[in-house]
């Protein structure tokens, strides 16, 4: 029975985690806490269904004030237990017109997507440390890839890709210094996601991308820590082929 914080829950993949875990037995799934700038009609929803199970949890990532705050949130409803397992989920897009010359907004995208996370964690970490599994999954992204950036060339988006490839090296970072602590520390591509950042093209519904990443969560160990994983949905073809299955993607 373990317990889950997910980020970003309001909407999108963070939803899709919710949705998914509140759906798990109380025997595997024990409290999951929804975390978001604000309790949406969804959230409310599967909250007044979930018997307590589902709480929701006021998080505005980019406020260090609102990440302790919401960890002594956490803290107060678990007593004396830690947190199993937190999914760094909270992530804004971005779009430059004309490439790299033109961006302008790489302090906001960094501030949310590498800052607030990184705050975050550290926020939660004393209770992470208290908990059983000890791990840790940041949703990065294969644009975030070094190595696969040529595949992602025509997405005009420089300042998220930078954002990313920061979440990937910060997650190695914590990976390394916590290596003799137990910790499992990902970084996860979630595919790509029907939501209002991944758009009606996307090749998986929200759902689909929390069961393929709730997958790598459970079955990585310490050993995996601080490598970047893509989710894992064996039976999900795209043209033919099977782009989602749990290997390691190259930083
Ligand atoms: N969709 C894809 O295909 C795809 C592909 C690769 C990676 N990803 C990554 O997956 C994650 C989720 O993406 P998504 O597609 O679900 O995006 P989304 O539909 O745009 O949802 C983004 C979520 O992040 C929250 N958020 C944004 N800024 C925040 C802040 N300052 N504080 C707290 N929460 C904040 C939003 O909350 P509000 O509702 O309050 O705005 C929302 O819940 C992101 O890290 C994204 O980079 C997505
Ligand atoms: C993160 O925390 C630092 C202090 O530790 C603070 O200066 C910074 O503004 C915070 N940034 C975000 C995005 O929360
Ligand atoms: C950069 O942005 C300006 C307007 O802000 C625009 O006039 C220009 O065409 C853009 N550059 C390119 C290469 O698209
Ligand atoms: C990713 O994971 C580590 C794990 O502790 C965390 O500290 C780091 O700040 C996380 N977020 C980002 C943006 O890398």
């Amino acid at each position: 029975m373990s317990s889950f914080l997910i980020t970003g829950s309001s909407r999108g993949i963070g939803l899709g985690y919710v949705k998914l875990l509140a759906s798990k037995s109380a025997s595997e799934v024990g409290k999951v806490f929804a975390a978001a700038r604000a309790e949406n009609a969804a959230l409310k929803q599967i909250i007044s269904e979930s018997a307590g199970r589902v709480e929701f949890v006021p998080l505005e990532v980019t406020s260090e004030t609102s990440a302790k705050e919401a960890a002594q949130c956490v803290e107060l409803s678990l007593g004396s237990k830690g947190l199993d397992v937190l999914i760094n989920n909270a992530g804004i897009p971005s779009q430059t017109e004309g490439g790299i010359e033109n961006m302008t907004d790489l302090t906001e995208v960094l501030n949310v997507n590498v800052f607030g996370v990184h705050n975050v964690t550290r926020a939660f970490l004393p209770l992470l440390r208290k908990g059983h599994l000890k791990k840790i999954g940041n949703i990065s992204s294969s644009l975030g890839s070094m190595a696969l950036s040529a595949m992602g060339k025509f997405q005009p988006t420089p300042a998220y890709k930078v954002s990313k490839a920061a979440v990937n090296m910060l997650t190695v970072q914590w990976a390394e210094s916590l290596e003799n602590d137990g910790f499992t520390i990902l970084a996860l591509c979630p595919g790509w996601v029907k939501t209002d950042m991944g758009t009606e093209a996307g090749y998986l519904t929200p759902e689909e991308s929390a069961t393929g990443g709730l997958d790598v969560i459970s079955r990585s160990t310490p050993a995996d820590s601080g490598k970047f994983f893509v989710i894992n949905l064996p039976d999900k073809e795209i043209g033919g082929q099977k782009i989602y299955d749990g290997s390691v993607r190259p930083y």
